[in-house]
């Protein structure tokens, strides 16, 4: 195992065979403190944070992604690829295409369909489908009915834009079934296979993009904790 790389470094504190990622690293900072104990910080790069804790016994780290895939793609590279991490839950937000969604549902990304060019340094001779890991997709939708949350499992979109000039193309995406946008699984998702390692993403519906829709913080935070139990009790 290394001992650190250019965007991680632990100073010994150690690091968890699984890590949860949210794309706000003080949102790591926050599940640390909400939902682990006896939390060690392993990383302050770039404040990127990092904690290793444990949750009913077992030992999890929590570590903030950035936004987008190439920045997803450097930490979850170096965590499977240096730091013998097996499986990493994406928990974040994203925005619902189809009608059935509301907010606050929550999505499990079966698979993530993506924009992104991250992709073609596989070499790969034709349209690659990132998927997650059975497994970890059904144990996610175990705990979810055990929470009594209401799930959408399937495919999303790893946009790499926020903001598309192309007026069609969230109906476009719509159309083919994909029920809402994020922005950093298929990078998570193609790491993961390339590296032998299990992978899935946890969202909570932050946003409708075909309506315009209010919510309140207690709302907004309720669906967090549902996720954030959903991820830690899947967690290995
Ligand atoms: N688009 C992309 N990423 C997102 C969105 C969205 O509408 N909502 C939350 N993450």
């Amino acid at each position: 195992m290394t001992q650190a790389t250019p965007h991680i470094q632990p100073n010994g504190v150690p690091i968890a065979k699984t890590v949860l990622m949210p794309g706000d690293p003080l949102r790591a900072k926050y599940i640390a403190d909400n939902y682990l104990e006896d939390v060690q910080q392993f990383n302050e790069v770039r404040n990127m944070f990092g904690y290793t804790g444990t949750y009913k016994g077992k030992q999890i780290s929590v570590m903030g992604s950035g936004m987008g895939m190439p920045s997803i793609g450097i930490y979850s590279y170096e965590l499977y690829n240096f730091f013998d991490v097996d499986t990493i839950i994406r928990v974040g937000s994203c925005g619902a295409l189809q009608d059935d969604i509301n907010l606050y549902d929550i999505i499990i990304a079966q698979a993530a369909s993506t924009n992104s060019s991250y992709v073609d340094q596989f070499n790969i001779p034709g349209h690659y489908s990132p998927i997650a890991d059975f497994h970890l997709i059904t144990e996610a939708q175990r705990h979810a009915d055990a929470l009594g949350a209401t799930t959408h499992v399937g495919n999303v979109l790893s946009s790499d834009t926020f903001y598309n000039a192309d007026e069609t193309f969230n109906t476009q995406w719509k159309r083919m079934g994909i029920l809402g946008i994020e922005m950093e699984s298929a990078a998570l998702y193609l790491n993961a296979t390339f590296a032998g390692k299990k992978a899935l993403g946890i969202f909570t519906v932050s946003d409708h993009i075909f309506r315009d829709e209010a919510t309140t913080a207690e709302e907004r935070q309720n669906a967090f904790t549902q996720m954030m139990e959903i991820a830690l009790e899947t967690a290995e």
